[in-house]
């Protein structure tokens, strides 16, 4: 698909929904057995990153992360399961949430253990803001993510004034 393909019309979440499963290795610990921070922070930039560039349909760069929360830790053996999904669009950028779960290997049960709420900026070929398509909401979900991720675009933006 070339560049031509792009779309200016309004496309729903699922279009960009990205699921990343990782498993956590003795090299991502820190001193006490549980992920360095760092490590999982990575994975959340990337997966956000390719949910916020298939919205796009283009690169897009991370421009904010406002809210990142650990929330359990994860540790050696861990099967770790990483979703990104496009919470709304404006001009030129996009908000996204990453959520990081834990996968139990005998259930499959999962347990959330991060949150983060993500700026992504579409750019051109010379790193310039450029429009993205809007976002479709298609139910009560996505409505409500969408007027909760505008309150906080005007927060955000007023602090940053
Ligand atoms: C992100 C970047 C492209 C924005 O460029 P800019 O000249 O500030 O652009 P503008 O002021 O025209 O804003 C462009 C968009 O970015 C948004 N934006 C800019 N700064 C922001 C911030 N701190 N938080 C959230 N959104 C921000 C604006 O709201 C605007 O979105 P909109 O068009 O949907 O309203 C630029 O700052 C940049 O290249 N930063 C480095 C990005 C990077 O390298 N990331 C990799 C991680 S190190």
């Amino acid at each position: 698909m070339g560049e031509d393909s792009r779309t200016v019309e309004a496309r729903a979440p699922r279009l960009s929904f990205t699921e990343m499963t990782e498993i956590m290795l003795p090299q991502h610990s820190n001193a006490i057995g549980t992920v360095f921070g760092g490590t999982v922070m990575a994975w959340i930039d990337v997966c956000g990153s390719i949910t916020a560039g298939r919205h796009c349909q283009r690169t897009a760069v991370t421009a904010a992360v406002d809210d990142l929360v650990f929330l359990a830790p994860i540790r050696v053996g861990d099967i770790v399961v990483l979703k990104g999904r496009v919470n709304a669009a404006f001009h030129t950028s996009v908000e996204v949430e990453v959520t990081v779960e834990i996968e139990h290997r005998v259930s499959q049960e999962r347990r959330m253990c991060v949150q983060a709420l993500m700026t992504f900026v579409a750019v051109d070929a010379a790193g310039r803001p450029t429009p993205v398509p809007p976002l479709l909401p298609m139910d009560e979900d996505d409505a409500r993510r969408h007027k909760e991720a505008q309150r906080r675009r005007d927060a955000r933006l007023a602090k940053k004034r």
